[in-house]
């Protein structure tokens, strides 16, 4: 089943086409003038997506008001098939005096199956009754499952942001040509910015100490969307949330915008949650953890784990990549130890089933590490990359665990969700203490950039 790799693009992209009537005409030149004197004001709405609402009044949009149609085939032009999906709206609500509240435009998710791999599809997306039918889009499906077809090549992004150098990490990325993009986790930053928008802070709690929420600015996601737009409307994007989408609002509410915005292979994966799933691209299983939802091996998302690690055939698919959200080897003073729980409860396991890659983020620097389990070299352990170098408002990183005076405090880095296992280490060099006073022999190669990742695989892994 190939239908996992259309509905990605199609959700962001046509969240965005409903509500842009395309037109092309033809430039006169300069010897047909002199012309009428013409103003054209800066259309307001786009910084907020068109039939986004944001005030202290704000209504909900009918999401069955427009529908949700994708048109496609195999040649330009003809398209032989035709889906409906579904739409919906989300609110991100703040009851407090001076707080301004969101609706978004209407956001659709069309479901297509059937699909055959390593194929190249033409689309529109819209609703043709209104008429509002997007331009032609051209996209490829992933190959089919086995050891010898591989994705052409992967890219690797976490906490992207929308910032200059987010721009820069996007712009080399269309560069490299990816086929497939994981984007793992802080995806807009929306929560930088206070509900009535201005220019984003570093630190939230730095800058609004006083804040009764921590707010967010949610017309930063229909920009992110449309910054994204000419990668991910020809090029399949799995996503998985990161802390910066927790997003907390009115009653508790957790997640509203990662949730409603993005269509994930939770049901087909058997997980039944947004927040973790797994997906085959050719020869590689790729298994996306939720690293704010329960990680515990009492817990749902472990047995789902287990059951999906055992089902895998590595005879077909030889390779496993994992990937969530914050590193849990990090030689850096940021977040360092932060998910220590998660990787008590979970390592074993993915250790067991031999992970030969995880991919991280959160910690906004490139670390890659050599092979390890439990804190030991271990040739059969997984070789963890933190890519958290996205482009991000916070800053780089800089500072290493072991540099001279900068062995975090244990309470420097507490997680967003989730319990504190700081450990000392109880053997190697660091035996006893918390911090190495070098890099530690785990840690391959770190460098404090932005930048993003390019995984091609070429052939079966060397089994040992
Ligand atoms: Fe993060």
């Amino acid at each position: 089943m190939n239908y996992l790799k259309l509905w990605i693009p199609v959700t962001l992209f046509f969240t965005i086409i409903t509500q842009t009537k395309l037109a092309t005409s033809q430039i006169p030149t300069t010897l047909e003038g002199p012309f009428k004197p013409v103003t054209r004001t800066f259309d307001s709405s786009l910084r907020r997506g068109r039939d986004a609402q944001i005030g202290s009044n704000v209504t909900a949009l009918d999401p069955a008001s427009v529908a949700s149609e994708v048109w496609y085939g195999k040649e330009s032009g003809k398209y032989t098939s035709k889906r409906r999906g579904n739409s919906t709206v989300y609110s991100q609500l703040y009851p407090f005096e001076g707080l301004m509240n969101y609706t978004s435009g209407i956001i659709h998710h069309v479901r297509i199956d059937g699909l055959e791999p390593g194929t190249k599809y033409y689309y529109k997306c819209g609703d043709s009754s209104i008429p509002a039918m997007s331009e032609e889009h051209v996209f490829e499906t992933l190959p089919s499952s086995s050891p010898n077809s591989y994705p052409r090549r992967i890219a690797v992004i976490g906490d992207l942001g929308l910032t200059s150098n987010s721009s820069t990490t996007m712009d080399h990325l269309i560069m490299n040509d990816p086929s497939l993009l994981l984007m793992i986790g802080d995806l807009t930053y929306a929560n930088q910015y206070r509900t009535t928008g201005g220019k984003g802070v570093p630190c939230f709690s730095c800058a609004f100490p006083d804040a009764p929420i921590r707010e967010t600015y949610q017309p930063r996601w229909d920009g992110w969307g449309r910054f994204m737009e000419p990668l991910i409307s020809r090029v399949p994007m799995m996503v998985v949330e990161g802390n910066h989408e927790i997003e907390p609002q009115v009653a508790g509410i957790t997640f509203e915008s990662y949730l409603t915005r993005f269509s994930l292979p939770s049901e087909e994966s058997g997980s039944g949650s947004n927040f973790y799933y797994s997906f085959d691209a050719g020869g590689i299983h790729f298994i996306m953890l939720g690293a704010y939802v329960d990680y515990n091996s009492t817990g749902s998302q472990y047995a789902w784990l287990k059951e999906d690690l055992y089902r895998v055939d590595r005879t077909r698919i030889p390779w496993l990549v994992a990937a969530w959200h914050p590193p849990w080897y990090n030689s850096y003073s940021a977040h360092y130890q932060e998910f220590e729980c998660m990787r008590q409860e979970m390592e074993a396991l993915l250790y067991q089933y031999r992970v030969d890659i995880v991919f991280s983020g959160h910690v906004h620097a490139y670390e890659r590490m050599n092979r390890v389990y439990n804190y030991s070299l271990d040739h059969c352990g997984p070789v963890h990359i933190t890519v958290g170098d996205g482009g991000n408002i916070e800053q780089v990183e800089v500072d290493h665990a072991d540099d001279h005076g900068k062995c975090p405090s244990a309470e420097d880095n507490m997680p967003e969700f989730g319990g504190v296992c700081h450990i000392n280490f109880s053997s190697g060099p660091a035996k006893g203490k918390f911090c190495w006073d070098k890099q530690p022999e785990w840690s391959a190669f770190r460098e404090s950039s932005f930048g993003h990742g390019i995984l091609e695989v070429w052939s079966k892994p060397k089994m040992s």
